[in-house]
């Protein structure tokens, strides 16, 4: 995992700091998009011909919910905005992208996630299903990959590089937000503001470990059919510290957390095999 650390340490540097990877410094050829649609964030991804970060943005996202299209025309605004905004910085024009849906979305919900893409005036090169975009970045060729986003917890089985079985499940940090609210007495909101303060971690986690419990444990029975030895946690919600600590005592598994696990699955979603127009969706 220590090269897809670095690799998602840049993004994250490049992210934050609202910065690109000059063009001197990247492999030729056509720039490659991503588009995480997630329930809690948006996430442009920019990546050059080697799969190289070059740029990236991110925006909270009320547009989404559980990859569902819940506001079609505030989605493509929102993607064309970050699209807008990367191009501003990159003095050049983002043409392809790829976008990704949970497991277990039925087609239409995946085409709606694709339309907000091809609406946001890209060319859509490919839908993969979010676990296995964050097994590209990680290299997984056989393990199980978790995604808690903000509202789906997404597992799938990876054996020889293929996904042999995926499931969804309807719990994540939005979950964990609404447990830390009620048990405070806050607001939704402020009960968000509250779990992401760095400085309240272990006030908050003891609050919230009922939710990291019950996803083991989902995890757990959906890995009883399968041979797995290895859990790779990615997505917002496994950012806590304990998060892997607990995860490995209630499966018994080996529990690995990349660096940076917010932006494993956005940054996958651009990593799709470039074979020129004939070899895409399109
Ligand atoms: N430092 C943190 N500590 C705890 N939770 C965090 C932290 N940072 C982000 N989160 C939570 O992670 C969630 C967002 O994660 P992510 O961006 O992976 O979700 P998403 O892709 O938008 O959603 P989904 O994949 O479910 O559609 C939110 O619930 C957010 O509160
Ligand atoms: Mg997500």
């Amino acid at each position: 995992m220590t090269d897809s650390n670095a690799i998602l340490n840049a993004f994250a540097t490049l992210i934050r700091d609202k910065t690109i990877v000059a063009h001197e410094d990247r492999a030729s050829g056509p720039l490659k998009c991503g588009v995480d649609l997630g329930t809690a964030n948006i996430v442009l991804s920019v990546l050059d011909a080697d799969n190289r970060p070059v740029a990236g943005a991110t925006h909270r996202s009320t547009v989404v919910r559980d990859g569902i299209v819940v506001d079609y025309i505030g989605a493509v605004q929102a993607v064309r905005k970050l699209k807008a905004e990367l191009e501003e910085r990159l003095g050049e024009p983002l043409l392809q992208a790829a976008t990704a849906i949970p497991p277990g979305i039925s087609p239409g919900n995946a085409k709606a996630i694709g339309n907000v893409v091809e609406a946001a005036d890209f060319q859509l090169m490919e839908i993969i299903d979010e676990p296995s975009a964050a097994a590209r970045v990680l290299k997984v060729s056989d393990g199980a990959v978790v995604d808690v986003g903000g509202g789906t917890t997404g597992i799938s089985i990876l054996k020889n590089g293929k996904v042999l079985d995926a499931f969804d499940e309807a719990t994540g940090g939005t979950h964990m937000t609404l447990v830390l609210a009620g048990a405070r007495g806050l607001s939704f909101e402020a009960a968000e503001v509250a779990k992401l303060d760095t400085a309240n971690e272990r006030d908050v986690f003891a609050v919230v470990q009922p939710v990291v419990d019950k996803m083991a444990s989902i995890v757990s029975g959906f890995l009883v059919n399968h041979d797995v030895d290895d859990i790779y946690v990615v997505g917002g919600a496994c950012v806590f510290s304990q998060f892997e600590k607990v995860f490995a005592s209630q499966t018994g598994k080996s529990v690995h957390k990349p660096a940076e696990p917010l932006l494993v699955t956005p940054l996958g979603i651009a990593m799709y095999e470039n074979n020129g127009p004939e070899g895409s969706l399109q």
